[in-house]
């Protein structure tokens, strides 16, 4: 009991602690070089926290991450700054390549995609143009600030911006991620609809601290808006048909991808889906049949092996098997059991996403995307 009010009384000091740090500094910007986020987060309070949470601000810290980037390290060589480009964008701009600075450690951070003024996709080495300094670009137009000058950007609201990282083709031609490509060929570019328009989508929350009075005010969602919702909406699976001849019952399964803005799965080559059908009879439960479709990207080295660790995806990745379904997109499957005539027929089949690390075994995710039962009389 004691020690529990002790602790509060510790907290209590803190808030009034921090409190009294705000009020009495303002928070200092780096004019010539880049801001810690958590700088940038004592005005704009709300999109911190929501960036805090998001993927981007664990871009290198993440233990996923760091256990490949280890590994790559040990290798040696200059891959290890190619993973910095996309995992710690600052580190090659500021040559803080041991990422000792704890602002290089944030991975992706407010300074480095505020400063943004160019993106060349084409360019694998360094495809940002930054201007690090007083200036913070956004998509706003007539914001002004009492902390830096505000100079409004349409690249902020344009898929290249994400492209620089989203993207990425080897020296042997192999796109490895290609997640803006898939975008670019898809009808979203015509329909107008960015990866901000479903990756930075407006939530409730304020801009910055100094507006207090804005009620009903949004900010674009900064955690990513990447939710197992999400892909239960953009992906779909439907039973075409079942038809059933004397000892053989044909089961016809269509997937589609409805609301994903790229391929499903997209990105790094770890992540999978997986139809899984199977056949069972009705009255004992004996299991008939099943069968198992992937959906995937796989990256083959010289050999036609399939390559796995990410110094050799991003090197030595030579070519591709794609196999995933790309945006709007519907595949129809067909499978066949051997069944006894005369009996009903139980069908089940289920759409999961999978995603597995192959770095940190026992990193696994998997996401029951939809199912589908039903039941087929016997004949
Ligand atoms: C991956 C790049 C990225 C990172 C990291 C990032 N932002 Fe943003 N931010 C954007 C984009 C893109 C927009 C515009 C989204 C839109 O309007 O569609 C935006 C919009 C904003 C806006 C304008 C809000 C409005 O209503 O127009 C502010 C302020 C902002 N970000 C601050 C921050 C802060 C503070 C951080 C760090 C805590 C941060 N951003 C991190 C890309 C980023
Ligand atoms: C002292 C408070 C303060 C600090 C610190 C601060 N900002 Fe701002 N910022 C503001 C205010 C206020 C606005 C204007 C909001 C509005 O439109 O009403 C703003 C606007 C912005 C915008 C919107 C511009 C646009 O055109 O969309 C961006 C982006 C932004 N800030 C980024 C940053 C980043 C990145 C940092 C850290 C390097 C930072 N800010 C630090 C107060 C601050
Ligand atoms: C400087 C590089 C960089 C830029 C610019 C960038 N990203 Fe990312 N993004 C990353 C990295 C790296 C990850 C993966 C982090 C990890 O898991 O290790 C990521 C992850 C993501 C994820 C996955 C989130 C999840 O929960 O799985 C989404 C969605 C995303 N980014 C969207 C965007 C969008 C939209 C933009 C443009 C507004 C953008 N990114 C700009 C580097 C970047
Ligand atoms: C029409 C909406 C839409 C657009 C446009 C869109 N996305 Fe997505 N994104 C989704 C949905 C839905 C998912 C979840 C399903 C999936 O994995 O494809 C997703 C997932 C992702 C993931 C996570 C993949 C994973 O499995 O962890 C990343 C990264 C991503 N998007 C980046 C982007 C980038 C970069 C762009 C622009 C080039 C973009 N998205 C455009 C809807 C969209
Ligand atoms: C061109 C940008 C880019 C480069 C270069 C890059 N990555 Fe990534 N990496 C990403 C993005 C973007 C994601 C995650 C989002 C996705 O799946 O699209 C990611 C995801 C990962 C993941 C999965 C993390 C998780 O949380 O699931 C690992 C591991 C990884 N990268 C390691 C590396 C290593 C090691 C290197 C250097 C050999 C490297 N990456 C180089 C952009 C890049």
């Amino acid at each position: 009991m004691a020690r529990r009010l002790a602790w509060g009384m510790l907290g209590v000091l803190i808030i009034l602690g921090t409190a009294v740090a705000h009020a009495a500094e303002k928070p200092r910007l780096n004019p010539s070089g880049f801001t810690p986020s958590q700088v940038c987060g004592t005005c704009h309070q709300d999109i911190y926290a929501m960036w805090k949470d998001s993927k981007h601000a664990r871009a290198f810290e993440n233990p996923i991450f760091a256990a490949a980037y280890r590994e790559v390290r040990r290798e040696g060589g200059s891959a290890k700054e190619l993973c910095l480009r996309c995992h710690a964008p600052i580190a090659g701009i500021t040559g803080d390549l041991e990422a000792r600075q704890a602002v290089t450690r944030e991975g992706v951070g407010c300074d480095f995609c505020h400063s943004v003024t160019g993106v060349a996709i084409r360019d694998t080495g360094s495809p940002f143009d930054v201007e690090v300094g007083a200036t913070k670009r956004g998509a706003k137009v007539g914001a002004t600030s009492p902390a830096h000058a505000v100079q409004p950007s349409i690249l902020h609201k344009s898929s290249r911006l994400c492209g620089g990282c989203h993207e990425f083709r080897n020296d042997e031609g192999v796109a490895v991620i290609s997640t803006f490509s898939e975008w670019r060929a898809s009808s979203y570019p015509s329909e107008l609809r960015a990866c901000q328009d479903c990756h930075f989508v407006p939530v409730s929350g304020r801009i910055a601290v100094q507006r207090q009075g804005a009620l009903g005010a949004t900010i674009p969602d900064h955690r990513l808006q990447r939710s197992q919702e999400q892909l239960r909406e953009a992906v779909k699976l439907d039973l075409v048909r079942t038809t059933r001849n004397a000892g053989r019952l044909e089961v016809v399964l269509a997937v589609r991808n409805i609301g994903s803005g790229h391929a499903v799965p997209t990105g790094h080559p770890s992540r999978r889906l997986l139809l899984k059908v199977e056949a069972r009879s009705a009255g004992s439960g004996a299991l008939l049949g099943d069968a198992t479709q992937t959906y995937e990207k796989v990256i083959l080295g010289g050999s036609g092996k399939a390559l796995l660790r990410d110094v050799e995806l991003f090197l030595r990745g030579r070519e591709v098997r794609d196999t995933r379904i790309t945006p709007g997109q519907a595949r129809s499957e067909t499978f066949a059991f051997p069944v006894p005539s005369g009996e009903a027929v139980r069908v089940h089949a289920e759409l999961e996403y999978l995603y597995r690390s192959h770095v940190l075994a026992g990193n696994e995710w998997r996401v029951q995307v939809a199912r589908h039962d039903s039941l087929i009389p016997g004949n």
